[in-house]
């Protein structure tokens, strides 16, 4: 709690006393130090102290606040450092501490889970790092193309941005000028073949302008924008269109949304490779299947393929 008050008052990037910062606390002026220097390790955040003037930040902070989020569809919880959302909301949700709808929001993460076992690399109060838990009704016919329908969505919010040119890669990236804008990571809670919890968990590059350790071409809205963008607007839009989307596909199923989705699929007609751990399959794209799986074009043979696993690159030559 303290933390947060801290990290508030000197979000706005201007000098704060150091007399300010303890009132505000109601503690010593050493105190305030000890533990803005316990927010720079914990933050990865760097203060300046200039004697005279204070404490401020390097550069300015644009804090998530439940009060700038335009979305009262299902409760937000706004975490500051949590290892994963997808991982908290599961714990939540298993340990009947959260029931669904709900979505949760960090500032950081410290083990943020990417598809196929990597990273998702989540620098503090740069991007967004979204759960959404949602129930699902209907059995297995119902989560087909779920996760492509998260993707739609997610294109859709960013579209709104003026961002044409950001397209979907199947199953559900979603890349700008060839390069990675945001992933999405579903999980399940419950029985599938009847009703369950989906975890949705949506990372989106927003303000991020360096990080040395993601292992593939990324990009952030603020490279892309040349400009910050305001994170809380942003969960709206995004929130907005994904429950939008969800209602969609859980009246239509994903037949409603397939043509939508191929539209702003930007490998469409691509020839890729696909690999499924050491296998490796060459093929053109047609589209994908109404169970949300990619249709490829194999030496003049239609085939099917779907999971988790998968994944998809760009034929060099294509
Ligand atoms: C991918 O590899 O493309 C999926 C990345 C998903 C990252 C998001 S960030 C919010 C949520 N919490 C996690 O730990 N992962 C997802």
């Amino acid at each position: 709690m303290a933390v947060s008050l801290l990290l508030e008052c000197l979000a706005d990037g201007q000098f704060h006393s150091g007399e300010e910062l303890g009132a505000l606390l109601g503690v010593s002026r050493s105190a305030v130090w000890k533990q803005l220097q316990g927010i720079e390790q914990r933050t990865g955040l760097s203060f300046f102290k200039v004697p005279g003037k204070g404490y401020r930040l390097a550069e300015p902070l644009n804090l998530l606040a439940n009060s700038r989020i335009d979305f009262d569809e299902w409760p937000i919880e706004i975490l500051d450092t949590i290892d994963s959302t997808n991982a908290e909301a599961l714990r939540r949700v298993m340990g009947q501490r959260g029931h669904a709808p709900f979505v949760l929001l960090a500032e950081h993460q410290t083990s943020g889970r990417g598809r196929r076992g990597r990273a998702w690399v989540s620098p503090y109060a740069k991007n967004l790092y979204l759960t959404a838990a949602v129930t699902i009704h209907g059995g297995i016919k119902q989560l087909e193309g779920l996760s492509l329908v998260v993707g739609l969505a997610v294109a859709s919010a960013l579209k709104k941005l003026s961002l044409v040119d950001a397209g979907l890669k199947w199953p559900n990236d979603i890349l700008l000028f060839g390069r990675k804008l945001s992933g999405i990571l579903i999980e399940l809670s419950g029985d599938p073949a009847d009703s369950c919890t989906a975890i949705i968990g949506i990372g989106l590059n927003v303000n991020m302008r360096n990080a040395d350790n993601i292992d593939q071409p990324w990009i952030s809205l603020y490279e892309a924008l040349g400009r910050p963008v305001d994170r809380n607007q942003l969960a709206s839009n995004v929130l907005h269109e994904l429950s939008d989307y969800l209602k969609l596909h859980q009246s239509h199923g994903f037949a409603a949304l397939k043509d939508s989705w191929e539209a702003n699929h930007l490998w469409q007609g691509r020839e890729v490779i696909l690999s499924a751990g050491a296998n490796q399959i060459e093929g053109k794209v047609l589209g994908v299947g109404l169970d949300g799986s990619l249709r490829l074009n194999v030496n003049g043979y239609e085939k099917s393929f779907n999971g988790g696993e998968l994944s998809l690159r760009l034929r060099n030559d294509s």
